[in-house]
């Protein structure tokens, strides 16, 4: 793991504010590790500095969000992960899509994974809210795909952050048509696919995926009413075993890219319908019957027309009065 190193002392120190139920103090921690009261000071305030939310109280130490990565987990994931190498973290950062896009020039089959975006970005540049909590995360991928292939990359990421989702809670989210994914009919995540190419072939690709997991949201962030995983079970959940099936599911797709879309159909909750798309200012209304080999969506107008679109903003017609 990379970028956001702590030092062992303070990796340390944060594992055991994470797993302790109340405070802490300082005299335990300094017999606990082995170390002088003065070095575990000088560590906690590292911490705070890098943006920890550590409270120093006078009988101790509190770490007030528990829902925070430490070194050793995301190492572990990664040593788990068949196709993945390394992974990149940070406490917050504008987007990871910024931080991948540099790394993709040098680095291949990486994950860049932040607790906070300061400026995390949705589709059509639109802002994404990225709050402790949720899980904030892009894949940088260097797959020597055609670009006729690439649009598959968005269908594979949604039904992985699906299928995981169902796994890891037992709850039943859904697709929605171009890169949502839907938990009781309203957004819980979106998939944000830039890449670089050549000619017809892929340099690179960057899969951005942002899951509101324990965050809270508002649905005014979203053009969708959106919801968090927490918010839909009702209770506050782990993030880790979320990622590790996202990237169980994620790594198995991509060896066998013919099952992507038969499960997208499967877990759709768009097709069949009553849709409403803007694409490039034209506004298209019918039902969704399909989407085709080249990922575009099959809309069947009033007219009883069949209508392709490839991309654009969609909306179930049947809960909202547009
Ligand atoms: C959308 O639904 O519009 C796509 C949202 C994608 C958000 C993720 S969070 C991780 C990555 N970094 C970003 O700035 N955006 C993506």
């Amino acid at each position: 793991m990379k970028f956001f190193q702590n030092i062992p002392l303070e990796e340390k120190i944060l594992k055991h504010l994470k797993t302790s139920s109340g405070l802490i103090s300082g005299e335990k921690l300094s017999k606990l590790l082995g170390v002088s009261r003065v070095a575990i000071w000088k560590s906690i305030k590292k911490l705070q500095e890098k943006g920890y939310p550590i409270r120093t109280y006078k009988r101790g130490y509190l770490l007030e969000n528990k829902d925070i990565f430490l070194r050793e987990e995301l190492e572990n994931l990664i040593k788990k992960s068949s196709f993945f190498e390394e992974i990149f973290y940070s406490l917050c950062t504008t987007s990871t899509m910024d931080i991948a896009r540099e790394l993709a020039e040098k680095e291949k089959k990486a994950i860049v994974l932040a607790e906070r975006q300061s400026q995390g970005r949705g589709r059509l540049g639109r802002f994404w809210e990225s709050h402790l909590g949720g899980l904030w995360f892009t894949l940088i991928l260097k797959e020597p795909l055609p670009l006729k292939e690439v649009f598959l990359l968005t269908y594979l990421s949604a039904v992985a952050v699906a299928l995981a989702i169902n796994k890891t809670y037992h709850l039943e989210a859904k697709v929605k048509w171009p890169n949502d994914v839907l938990l009781f009919e309203k957004k819980v995540a979106g998939i944000l696919l830039e890449i670089k190419a050549e000619v017809d072939l892929l340099l690179y690709a960057l899969i951005g995926i942002g899951i509101n997991v324990n965050n809270e949201v508002s649905s005014k962030d979203f053009l969708y009413p959106a919801i968090s995983i927490s918010e839909g079970l009702g209770q506050k959940v782990s993030r880790l075993p979320l990622l590790e099936n996202f990237l169980q599911q994620f790594e198995e797709l991509l060896q066998n890219k013919d099952h992507i879309l038969p499960l997208w159909r499967s877990l759709s909750d768009t097709l069949g319908k009553k849709v409403k798309v803007i694409s490039s200012g034209k506004i298209l209304i019918g039902k969704a019957i399909d989407i085709d080999n080249e990922g575009s969506l099959l809309i069947q107008t009033e007219e009883g027309k069949i209508e392709r679109v490839f991309s654009g903003d969609c909306f179930h017609l049947r809960n909202f009065i547009l």
